[in-house]
């Protein structure tokens, strides 16, 4: 039985042990998880961040592979430590990763292999970015560089939003060194979906397509958030489309990174926005999504680990087994995130909750036997039907049964 370790403690990573859970042939390990991994993995609470902790676990407990799922430990080098050792290990090198740890490089990547992008201009100081401005024009969308756990990125209508946004950048430094150059692009405007690929180096194959809600509140409205809920497929994606993404966005990605020396391994995450019928790259990001992840991983047939396998190994298939119809995610969260909140909440009644619905654990514990919340997403409930209409009403039909004070969901997903 091969052991895998799954990198992180979110929803994302719930989902991704529970796609390997159902394949009943391997031994589990989450690092450091959550509550609802420990149901079916081992969880150990070991930082996902500090490489030499991690690599003691792998050889202590014999991991035959270990899955990466969040884009911190990407950026610095996870994989190429591990590999270092000839320890297997699935996601992209730390070059490779520059994709999504540095929106300079994956623009100016974009520009060199010819992958539809809205227009950029890389600044490194206050000036130039005002300067940048003055020629692009108004709306305007300001990047930073580096990684700001979604949080980096500000549309600015007018020339005040612009003066403010770049006084957070440059005097205040909110966002520390990864706010100090600023990819500052052409406003598009546009529905938007996600696609998501495995790659092997040379070849990818798509697993999935999904769309997110950012906002906190229905409508669209309120703050940003790492993502509210999620629907998969996307609305958008006919298969003539997604051949389109597949030639114009994905291959030469794939092709120019293996051109550049730094062949592309791992999940590829391309989020796309739909402007005159054309898909432009808005990110990618080097990583599954979440709460993407948490519909796509269910709708997914063919085994996961086997995928996986084939992208180390080479020789991915051309297309992958998906069920028919849709699956819905909608996140319960802490009354105040994505600002302040507590944490400590406990949650009841899950198994009140139909068989056929999954509940991915994001922000949860265990304490002392009880389920609390201990982060600002906590549960993301998921639900699958013929259509998103169905799977949506699956889901709205269940959270009720769930008693967690102090949480709230938005009521439009999938709407
Ligand atoms: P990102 O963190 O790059 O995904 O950006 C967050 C959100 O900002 C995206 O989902 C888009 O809605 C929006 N955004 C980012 N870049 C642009 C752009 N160039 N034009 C319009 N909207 C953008
Ligand atoms: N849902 C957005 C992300 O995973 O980055």
């Amino acid at each position: 039985m091969a052991k895998i370790l799954i990198l992180g403690s979110g929803g994302r990573e719930h989902a991704l042990v529970w796609s390997l859970a159902q394949e009943q042939s391997h031994d589990l390990v989450c690092a450091p998880g959550n509550a609802g991994t420990a149901n079916i993995a081992t969880n150990i609470a070991v930082d996902v961040n500090d490489h030499n902790s991690l690599l003691k676990l792998v050889e202590k407990e014999g991991i035959n592979l270990t899955v990466v799922g969040p884009e911190a430990p990407l950026a610095v080098g996870i994989v190429d430590r591990l590999q270092t050792e000839e320890l297997r290990i699935f996601g992209p090198s730390q070059a490779a990763a520059q994709l999504e740890s540095s929106k300079l490089f994956a623009r100016d990547f974009m520009r060199e292999v010819g992958i539809p992008h809205p227009d950029y201009r890389a600044c490194r100081s206050k000036a130039k970015a005002q300067a940048a401005v003055r020629d692009m024009g108004l709306p305007i969308v300001l990047k930073a560089d580096g990684l700001a756990a979604g949080k980096g990125v500000i549309i600015c209508q007018t020339q005040a939003d612009v003066d403010d946004a770049l006084d957070l950048y440059f005097d205040q430094r909110a966002f520390g060194e990864a706010g100090l150059a600023l990819s500052v692009e052409q406003c598009l405007s546009g529905p938007e979906m996600s696609v998501f690929a495995l790659c092997d180096g040379e070849s990818f194959v798509i697993i999935g397509t999904a769309q997110d809600y950012k906002r906190a509140y229905d409508g669209d409205l309120g703050p940003n958030t790492g993502g509210m809920g999620s629907i998969a497929p996307s609305p958008l994606a006919t298969s003539e489309f997604v051949d389109e993404i597949a030639e114009t966005v994905l291959k030469p990605a794939v092709d120019g990174m293996k051109a550049r020396g730094c062949p592309y391994i791992g999940c590829l995450y391309a989020g796309l926005m739909i402007a005159d019928g054309r898909p432009y790259v808005i990110e990618f990001n080097v990583r599954m999504g979440d709460p993407e992840s948490q519909v796509v991983l269910p709708l997914l047939e063919t085994p996961l680990s086997e995928l996986v396998e084939q992208a180390l190994s080479g020789g991915l298939p051309d297309s992958v087994n998906t069920k028919p119809g849709a699956a819905v995610c909608v996140v319960v969260a802490s009354e105040g995130y994505p600002g302040e909140y507590e944490k400590g909440k406990p949650i009841t009644g899950l198994e009140r909750l139909d068989e056929d619905i999954i509940v991915y654990h994001a922000g949860t514990a265990d304490r002392d036997g009880q389920l609390v919340s201990a982060g600002g997403r906590v549960l993301n409930v998921v639900g699958m039907g013929e259509t998103i209409a169905a799977a949506a009403a699956r889901v709205y039909e269940n959270i009720p049964r769930i008693d967690f004070p102090g949480s709230f969901y938005r009521k439009d997903i999938g709407g």
